[in-house]
């Protein structure tokens, strides 16, 4: 495979000091499950590449066999040497997905202990990353526990081998109507997915066409098992998309109401099969009355009877619903200033709390909108107290640059996780909504569209692989800074080098203002070409029937959201954010278009007028994109030449584009405003 394929596994040969205490041997328990046999293997491998002998020795055994040079891994109470040695500790039990690791003074040696296989499995990638960037090993003492119980990926894949927002690329798992043969692929991605966290996939689209609506046949099922049973070995959780009119479409039926018995008991069926296929299949994800596919709405139903109907299938057999909130009216009339899609998802569910059964949890996206660079976080999102809630993240960055551009988009959840909703109070922060503590919810955690595809090194930008990489950590540990998890992934992926560490993580954490200085301003939203939605088309939306309007006149821009003249929608926020946002005084720059048109001329908190904070961003996003570029050509000779080439392309093309976003949205604003730029610079 060609080069970037290992990404942050590639486990580059150790050097220097870190390379002189070497752990050649592995000590693992005689009975191993398939998970703990991935744990043992990976840790074999990953030893053997960083101190250069191949791989690690595996030596099977229960008794006390010298720890000198090894890594031990076993279970809490299992008997082995690594519960000998953590029987000592004031370590606590980690319990779960959780494991201890601890250097024995005496030998040197490594223990990994964990309650479960999947545990020790996330302890081994624990070492391996200490190992990899450089950390020291000699007296570890540590447990740890993931804070987020369900840590998810969506695949948007077709059967056709295509993926909907997919900028790397065709599907890994599909080509031609049927299931890839390329199994090892797979195999490779569900490793890349586990050594970050990640325990649950969904692998097809949210779109679910004609041949995906028959995965969960008899006729598919076998394949999909085989899927299943690669991801199982990495503690990887499989869920399918299903189409909400299956009982129509494939079953023969002439209706899929969700109170009709016949629909019901079709279900039922359709669940007994899938689990005969997969015991441990993890539910279905479900977009229902959302962009013109069927839901519960056709049959004059609510969410609540359409998710409780398919979560009563598959309760006998643990699995979970997961359905998403994105649903709006995707047919508004442009002239309709009443109608607000931004309220959509709030007004929809809002007043169901209490009715889904406690298998289903909604998925509900980061921002009221859709994906945007920047927009105020989703009211929805812990406004249910009696519902299931995770919050949907897109790593594809469809409206982000389709990873042609770069942007890091760690900082961006970061700050959304950080945000606090003061529903419950101050400290009612978004990570612990979806945490499941703020509420006390059965199931939570947090899910996001995937950025992979068939090129060689995953993601097409090789630089965008940071973003699924931080992506998995982040929701480990939503305490992890953003900075760390760069820093993590650079080292990782490309050697110790310290300079090569500070100019890119000084790229990957400015990438994401860089973008949004040349892009869309204020969190105004959609200005992208229609259908593909990449590069800038100021009014491509405007007249449109999505509901994404900016409203730009030749006085001012933005969307009056307010309660007191606008369409109401700050009043889904707890107090003080609905204060905070329906005042112009003290709404925050960075969203003042989203919740306020404002003229041109109007004054920002940075003292700099709308118009003029449009072009200085503008010129200075298009600068700064040049230093991205020359930051990479600066690293040409210090890192892995084959890398390197890989993002010079991107990036010199990102600065091209970046030049053609400052100048159509400068040219649009001053044609409609007619206000010349302070500095007199360039604008056509
Ligand atoms: C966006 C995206 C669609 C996708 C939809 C969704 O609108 O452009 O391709 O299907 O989100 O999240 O369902």
């Amino acid at each position: 495979r060609g080069a970037g394929y290992g990404a942050w596994l590639e486990y580059r040969g150790l050097k220097g000091e870190a390379a002189q205490t070497k752990y050649c041997r592995v000590i693992a328990p005689q009975e191993r499950d398939i998970v703990m046999e991935t744990a043992v293997a990976e840790l074999a491998r990953g030893l053997g590449h960083l101190f250069g002998q191949g791989e690690a020795a595996i030596v099977a055994t229960t008794g006390s066999a010298g720890l000198s040079s090894s890594v031990a891994i076993g279970l809490w109470g299992d008997g082995t040497i690594v519960d000998e040695l953590f029987r000592g500790t004031a370590l606590p039990e980690p319990g779960g997905e959780g494991y201890a690791i601890r250097t024995d003074r005496e030998t040197g040696g490594i223990a990994i202990g964990a309650a479960s296989p999947i545990g020790a499995l996330y302890g081994v990638f624990h070492l391996l990353r200490l190992l990899g960037t450089g950390r020291p090993v000699e007296a570890l003492e540590l447990v740890e526990r993931p804070v987020n119980p369900l840590r998810m990926i969506n695949q948007w894949d077709n059967m056709d081998g295509s993926v909907e927002r997919g900028y790397a690329g065709s599907s890994i798992f599909y080509e031609n109507n049927a299931f890839t043969s390329d199994t090892e692929r797979l195999s490779d991605y569900a490793r890349l997915l586990a050594s970050c966290g990640i325990n649950a996939i969904s692998i097809n689209n949210v779109n679910v066409h004609r041949h995906e609506t028959m995965l969960i046949t008899p006729a598919l099922l076998p394949e999909v098992a085989k899927v299943a049973a690669l991801f199982r070995a990495y503690g990887i959780r499989l869920f399918l998309s299903v189409n909400y009119a299956s009982p129509l479409e494939i079953g023969g039926l002439v209706t899929a109401d969700p109170l009709d018995e016949g629909v019901r008991e079709w279900w039922r069926s359709a669940a007994n099969g899938i689990y005969a296929a997969i015991p441990d299949f993890g539910g279905f994800v479900v977009k229902a009355d959302s962009e013109s596919r069927p839901g519960p709405f056709d049959y004059g139903r609510d969410h609540a009877d359409g998710s409780n109907m398919l979560a009563e299938a598959l309760r006998p057999h643990g699995g979970i619903v997961i359905w998403r909130c994105f649903v709006y009216d995707c047919k508004q009339d442009w002239r309709d200033r009443s109608t607000d899609r931004a309220r959509a998802a709030y007004d929809h569910f809002k007043p169901l709390d209490g009715r889904f059964l406690d298998n289903v949890i909604l998925q509900v996206k980061n921002g009221p909108l859709d994906f945007q660079v920047r927009e105020p976080v989703s009211p929805l999102l812990g406004a249910m107290e009696r519902t299931n809630q995770i919050i949907e993240f897109q790593i594809a960055q469809e409206y982000t640059g389709q990873q042609r551009h770069l942007c890091y988009l760690v900082p961006q959840w970061k700050e959304t996780l950080d945000y606090d909703t003061h529903l419950k109070g101050e400290g009612s922060t978004v990570k612990r909504i979806v945490d499941g503590s703020l509420h006390g919810s059965r199931y939570s955690g947090i899910a996001a569209v995937s950025n992979i595809g068939s090129d060689d090194n995953w993601t097409g930008h090789l630089l965008a692989q940071a973003n699924l990489y931080g992506y998995g950590r982040l929701v480990w540990d939503p305490e992890l800074s953003a900075e760390e998890i760069a820093e993590e992934w650079i080292r990782l992926t490309f050697g110790g080098d310290e300079r090569t560490a500070a100019v890119i993580g000084k790229m990957l954490m400015t990438s994401w203002e860089i973008y949004e200085s040349y892009t869309a301003p204020l969190a105004v939203g959609f200005m992208v070409n229609p259908d593909h939605h990449y590069g800038p088309n100021v009014d491509g939306y405007e007249y449109s029937k999505w509901g994404t309007y900016h409203f730009a006149d030749r006085q001012g821009i933005g969307v009056d959201r307010t309660t007191h003249t606008g369409t109401g929608y700050t009043s889904q926020y707890a107090a003080p954010n609905r204060e905070l946002y329906e005042a112009l005084e003290s709404c925050p720059d960075e969203l003042l278009l989203f919740f306020h048109h404002v003229p041109y001329t109007h004054v920002l908190h940075s003292g700099k007028s709308v118009i003029q904070h449009i072009y200085d961003t503008r010129f200075e996003g298009a600068a700064r994109a040049e230093e991205l570029k020359k930051a990479w050509d600066s690293l040409a000779g210090r890192i892995d030449a084959r890398l390197h080439r890989q993002a010079v392309e991107r990036l010199a093309g990102q600065v091209e584009y970046a030049k053609e976003w400052r100048d159509v949205i400068n040219t649009y604003f001053y044609r409609k405003s007619g206000i010349a730029d302070e500095l007199g610079r360039k604008i056509y």
